[in-house]
């Protein structure tokens, strides 16, 4: 069964097509109202959420279908200690399809491996985001027209914030990309993004803590929120929070048709006085991520019906669990076969992604 877990389980031609269907979807939206009749979508949020679960659930409404879940897993057997795995296929028997949020790294990917209906990965833990993506990706097209030939600046919590692990994977794809990363020393990039995707494509790329000297070079820029949730030092998370802070006066450095991105919410990382820039793009962000998301269900849906399968990446089983990432879903769920995947720089953990040592 067809899921979407990495934003790289889509094709660039497959990115077109679903873009291609969220504009038509914004011109004609009634052609679309009536195609979902009768299918219904599980969104189970185990993570808080605003934008992404109350887009799925509008667009699938929006789509003429019908909607359960729960934003909230102490209400569910999950409380009692059900696995994620036993979880999917329960689910599997209620819906047509599922969007999945959960904080532990993988766990989209386990539930995928026991559904047998499509799986979206809402956003697992600090690993990837791959719908925000879409959302992202509409967003370029619309306000740039193009996904070449840009300079791209990501700033600030580039080691937890997922939509900049799955936006980089997305953009490694394309022909001159410039990308530059703007974080402190303890919230940058993790290395095997660096190597494996902006590395290995032979991206140009450099490395900053200030956003002020870069500022002027860049064609978006997306800023990202310091992920508290996510620090075991809650010290450290209220030293780095306000590490960078967008505003008008710092805008004026910038260039007059950068984008700014931002996959919210928001803290205080961009001043409200940014908000009425022309180029602040992070509400009409939001707004097409509905779009996206209602072109990947009909998609998705679509293609269950054909019943077109497609295989993952080919896992390497292994004798014990030697995941040693605490956020992996490896640490919680019972029954789970550890697996690895292999790449030219060693064997990575097949569900968050980790160098296994
Ligand atoms: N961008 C995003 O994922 O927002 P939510 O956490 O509100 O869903």
């Amino acid at each position: 069964m067809r899921s979407v877990i990495d934003i790289l389980d889509l094709s660039v031609e497959e990115i077109d097509e679903l873009i291609a269907t969220a504009c038509d979807m914004i011109a004609n939206p009634k052609k679309y109202s009536e195609l979902c009749r009768g299918k219904k979508i599980a969104t189970l949020f185990f993570e808080p959420s605003t934008r992404t679960r109350l887009s799925f659930e509008s667009a699938m409404y929006e789509l003429g279908g019908n909607v359960i879940g729960f934003s909230d897993a102490k209400n569910t057997s999950i409380s009692k200690g059900e696995t994620v795995a036993d979880t999917a296929r329960m689910i599997s028997c209620y819906a047509d399809i599922i969007a999945m949020r959960h904080p532990l790294e993988g766990a989209p990917l386990v539930a995928s491996l026991n559904a047998s209906i499509p799986v979206i990965n809402a956003g697992d833990g600090g690993h990837a985001h791959p719908t925000q993506t879409l959302a992202d990706l509409l967003t370029i097209y619309r306000e740039k027209g193009r996904f070449n030939n840009l300079t791209v600046g990501f700033c600030g919590d580039l080691k937890y914030g997922r939509p900049v692990h799955s936006l980089i994977h997305a953009l490694s794809r394309y022909m001159g990309i410039k990308i530059v990363l703007i974080a402190p020393d303890e919230l940058v990039l993790p290395d095997y993004i660096k190597k494996e995707v902006i590395e290995k494509h032979g991206i140009p790329y450099v490395e900053t803590d200030c956003l002020e000297d870069v500022l002027p070079e860049l064609d978006i820029l997306y800023m990202t929120r310091v992920q508290g949730e996510r620090f075991d030092d809650q010290a450290e998370y209220e030293r780095l929070k306000d590490c960078y802070v967008l505003n008008a006066e710092k805008l004026k450095m910038a260039k007059s048709d950068m984008s700014i991105l931002h996959p919210l919410p928001r803290v205080d990382e961009i001043n409200v006085d940014v908000d009425d820039d022309p180029r602040a793009c992070y509400f009409k962000q939001a707004a097409n991520g509905k779009q996206m998301r209602k072109a990947l269900i009909l998609k998705l849906l679509a293609e269950a019906e054909n019943n077109k399968k497609e295989m993952r990446e080919a896992f390497v089983p292994m004798e014990e669990c030697c995941c040693n990432n605490m956020r992996c879903i490896t640490k919680t769920e019972r029954g789970l076969k550890p697996a690895a995947v292999q790449t030219e720089n060693g064997l990575r953990c097949a569900y968050c992604e980790s160098e296994l040592k």
